[in-house]
């Protein structure tokens, strides 16, 4: 198959949810179809449970598990499909954020009870900044929840998303009886198991054919009717362009417990979703279709194990080929690197290949070389844009307990912070380091791992901070940046690039600022235009 095909094959999206709105569920039934799993409750370890919430080490055993299954690839209709796992849990809320600079669409899975909450609010967001390409699952239809219209009435305004449905249920909860498939003009019926024939579906061209008055009763189907001219009245017409770049988005409706529903929307997942795009760095727009290979690290996982202290690194597939043993540059270290066992995913195992194509993830072994945001070029200075870092939710000195480690504690915040455990603020006063996270979770994380793998010993102060602000002035030398930099010197800190940042204390005091200096702009994120 020649390089082209091989990237028209590809489709690498996430599925994002609030917890427990059905994502581990709708994923293990997307890799059943692709005959990648054989049997559910596969993926179910993948899972971060919430009953973990205040063990960090179940979480990290459970992190380490899911090492290999963060990336679940499978072929479905001769498509490769790369399926990128986002944790829900909000004390990982970054790395999902990172997570989404690598994915070309997403699948949004709401509860149709619950409707959209606060996690999917904050994930389709970071997703509309980019123009991604969204696709809403509208999940456990088999449960009484949301009418259909009032659900998509939410989407929109809470979401901010201009949605049109390409399937609409009938009845629910008790009376749940199947989905009209607006995008293939077809009925499903559910029978409520779960093993189900999925070849069980009803074509109706037409809607006004009184058969389906004799399949679904009378009552359902006038109602039917009646929904779809109102649906068809009230939203626009599917548009795959408008989809493709972000300002349109379809809407499926199911239940992925019960595998209803999920056939119809990977059917039309892989006739509508975007294949490996182009993706802009800071020199130039690189298209996915160049034969050289660019490539940028989008997550680090460690090993939890002691006795294999190596990392993973994941790196994302722009452009060209990637070939194992071939020399590549690390561009940040202007350094030629060789990868002998580059690792590619496949359903719930991880293996070594040879070749791997725009799209792909590689999983490659690490000392300790890579940061996020890294690229791989076989020669090309290049710098991809859009690994933003956000403003942290909590922020605590840290202090070394152990002066004759100090050496190994900054090699070990080093380390963490490559990975993106958390993030480093230094004060511009007096040096001092302050960790941000954005989960209380984290510190204890950091705490463990630093004594366990590095030999250093913490302890931390608390430090109020309200958020960290990125500081972006109109000319470093105008009185007024100066100003700014004299009276706020016991606020400002460097993060671990070097970039200036305000660590306002209240959201009062960000207010006064931002008003006293209108000529230098606070952004909370790393990455502003
Ligand atoms: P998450 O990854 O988004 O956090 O959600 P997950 O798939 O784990 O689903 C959360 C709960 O919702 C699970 O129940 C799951 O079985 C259930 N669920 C998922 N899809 C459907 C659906 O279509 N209909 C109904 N009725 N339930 C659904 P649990 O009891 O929390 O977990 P488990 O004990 O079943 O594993």
């Amino acid at each position: 198959m020649g390089f082209e095909q091989e990237i028209k094959k590809r489709r690498t999206f996430g599925i994002i949810s609030h917890p427990d709105a059905g994502k581990t569920t709708l994923t293990e039934k997307l890799l059943l179809f692709g005959g990648a799993i054989q049997e559910a409750g596969a993926v179910k370890n993948n899972k971060i449970k919430k009953s973990a919430t205040s063990d960090f080490m179940e979480i990290e055993r459970q992190r380490g598990i899911s090492v290999a299954t963060s990336i679940l690839a499978f072929l479905y209709k001769d498509k490769k499909i790369n399926i990128l796992d986002t944790p829900g849990h909000k004390d990982f809320a970054e790395d999902t954020f990172r997570t989404l600079t690598a994915v070309d669409s997403v699948i949004v899975v709401i509860d149709v009870a619950k409707g959209v909450e606060e996690q999917t609010e904050k994930l389709v967001q970071v997703c509309r900044m980019r123009n991604i390409p969204i696709i809403v699952f509208i999940n456990k239809l088999d449960r009484e929840g949301k009418d259909a219209f009032d659900l998509l009435d939410e989407v929109e305004q809470k979401l901010g998303l201009t949605v049109t449905p390409l399937s609409f249920p009938i009845g629910m909860g008790y009376d749940f009886k199947g989905i009209y498939n607006i995008f293939e003009k077809n009925i499903n019926l559910f029978s409520g198991d779960s093993k189900k024939n999925i070849e069980d579906t009803i074509a109706f061209n037409d809607i006004n054919n009184p058969e389906l008055d004799n399949i679904i009763g009378k009552k359902a189907a006038e109602e039917l009717r009646e929904n779809l001219e109102l649906a068809n009245g009230v939203y626009p017409e599917f548009d795959k362009e408008a989809y493709l770049n972000g300002t349109q988005q379809p809407v499926f409706f199911g239940s992925a417990l019960n595998n209803f529903g999920v056939r119809e929307l990977l059917d039309c997942f892989i006739e509508i979703a975007p294949i490996p795009k182009d993706k802009m760095s800071q020199e130039r727009l690189v298209k996915s279709n160049e034969k050289t290979l660019t490539g940028f690290v989008f997550k680090i996982h460690a090993n939890m194990d002691p006795k294999h202290r190596d990392r993973l690194a994941f790196v994302k597939i722009v452009s060209g080929t990637f070939e194992r043993n071939k020399p590549y540059l690390h561009v940040r270290s202007n350094k030629k690197m060789k990868f002998s066992s580059p690792n590619a995913f496949f359903a719930e195992k991880k293996e070594i290949v040879d070749i791997s194509y725009p799209g792909d993830i590689v999983g490659l072994h690490d000392t300790g070389s890579f940061k996020i945001g890294d690229t791989l070029t076989e020669g090309e200075v290049l710098y991809y844009k859009g690994i933003p870092s956000f403003s942290p939710e909590h922020f605590r000195y840290i202090n070394n307990a152990d002066p004759m480690k100090s050496k190994q504690l900054s090699k070990g915040i080093d380390q963490l912070m490559d990975e993106g455990v958390a993030q480093l603020f230094t004060l511009e006063m007096n040096g001092r380091k302050i960790i941000g996270t954005v989960g209380a979770l984290q510190y204890e994380v950091i705490q463990y791992r630093l004594e366990h793998e590095y030999g250093a010993k913490c302890t931390y102060d608390n430090f109020s901070v309200y958020k960290a602000c990125w500081v972006q002035p109109e000319d470093i030398n105008n009185e007024e940046f100066k100003e700014f930099k004299r009276v706020k010197q016991k606020f400002l800190a460097k993060d671990k690039k070097g970039q200036l940042v305000f660590l306002a204390d209240s959201q009062f005091s960000l207010q006064m600022t931002q008003q006293k200096y209108p000529s230098v702009k606070l952004h909370f994120t790393s990455e502003y235009e």
